[in-house]
């Protein structure tokens, strides 16, 4: 028998209705689809405008599919650990909400902030479970409501980002496949540079922070961009080079949905032909915790037993990994 590892044996996704167009944001701010278009790759992105819905409301969905597909119960979940920026509440966990909702009340939960990378950060922390070999079933939803701390006069960020929520079901696997390994890190100098300034311990909500409008992202969008670029590419080698592996043995890169040139310079580097790679960007713009799943969702169709795919991610912290996987079933689910 092989080595016990966390396999991802579904995954589920959820996307509001509601499109942003670059064509309505020129409407909104000074920019162009040109401009957004050449500097992002992003044409579009969906934000979640039903009014009282959350986090939650997205992340909910997105794991009732899973269970959906796979005809299992929420009462078999052992846990769910959501990755969010945005969650519902300062507390409790988003985790804790989406159990109540979706009825998984043999489940405990947390939140994992990550920001970006959170997925990544999640889906290692939730194999480490498995591993263990005391839990059967955990959910690794990453969840963002962007839009709820998005300033929309804001041209550098506004364009940027979009709602979304995607989850995956991880599962025992001794047939070889599932998370074969995974390098993370972080630099908390990096905090400067992209953050939202109120709301935590160190500038709680006033109304002095609510008119400086410190309560949305705050991005160096030139900065961090020099770092992702690097980052991302540096660490998907490194993981490579860490399991010998070259460009030839990669079937998928699903890299995190930031900016299209950085996904082009970490393909470039890593040495893959475009066509393996999952890119969404242009239709649901940079979910943050969200992007990896959904690209995961997106492909699960065309994913075999076996295919060696890389997960990258750069983001907020600044926190930043890559994760190989062996893929774990090749997926005849109907509803999507
Ligand atoms: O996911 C979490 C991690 N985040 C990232 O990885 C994001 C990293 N950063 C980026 O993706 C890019 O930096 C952006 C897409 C945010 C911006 O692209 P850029 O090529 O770095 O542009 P820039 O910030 O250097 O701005 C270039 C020019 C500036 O004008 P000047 O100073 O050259 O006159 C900006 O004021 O473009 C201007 N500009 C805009 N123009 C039209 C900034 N935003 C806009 C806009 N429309 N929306």
């Amino acid at each position: 028998m092989n080595k016990l590892r966390a396999a991802i044996t579904c995954v589920g996704g959820y996307l509001p209705e509601t499109k942003l167009t670059n064509q309505d944001l020129e409407k909104m701010v000074d920019t162009t689809d040109e401009w957004i278009t050449t500097r992002s790759g992003i044409k579009e992105r969906r934000i979640l405008k039903t009014p009282g819905a959350a986090s939650s409301d997205m992340a909910a969905p997105a794991i009732e599919e899973i269970l959906r597909k796979k005809n299992i119960s929420p009462l078999e979940i052992d846990c769910i650990i959501c990755a969010t920026v945005t969650p519902d509440m300062i507390f409790p966990a988003t985790a804790n909400i989406i159990s109540d909702k979706i009825g998984a009340k043999n489940a405990f939960g947390f939140d994992l902030e990550a920001a970006c990378s959170g997925f990544l950060y999640a889906l290692t922390v939730g194999a480490g479970l498995i591993e263990s070999g005391r839990y059967k079933k955990i959910i690794v939803v990453g969840v963002d409501k962007m839009s709820s701390i998005i300033d929309y006069t804001d041209r550098t960020t506004c364009i940027i980002f979009g709602d979304g929520a995607g989850a995956v079901l991880l599962e025992a696997d001794t047939n070889g496949n599932g998370l074969i390994d995974a390098v993370l890190k972080s630099d908390g100098s990096g905090r400067y540079h992209l953050h939202m300034k109120a709301g935590g311990s160190l500038n709680p909500p006033t109304h002095e922070t609510i008119n400086n409008k410190e309560h949305f992202v705050y991005q160096e969008g030139k900065y961090v961009f020099k770092y992702a670029v690097t980052g991302m590419a540096d660490v998907s080698q490194e993981l490579m080079e860490k399991n010998n592996l070259t460009g030839d043995d990669i079937d998928w890169l699903a890299p995190h949905q930031a900016n299209l040139r950085i996904i082009e310079a970490t393909r470039e580097r890593i040495g893959i032909p475009k066509e393996k790679v999952m890119i969404n960007i242009h239709k649901y713009g940079n979910t943050t915790a969200a992007t990896i799943p959904l690209c995961l969702w997106e492909w699960e169709n065309r994913l075999k037993v076996g295919d060696n795919i890389i997960l990258a991610a750069f983001g907020g912290g600044f926190t930043w990994g890559a994760a190989y996987l062996k893929w774990a079933y090749d997926a005849n689910f109907q509803t999507k």
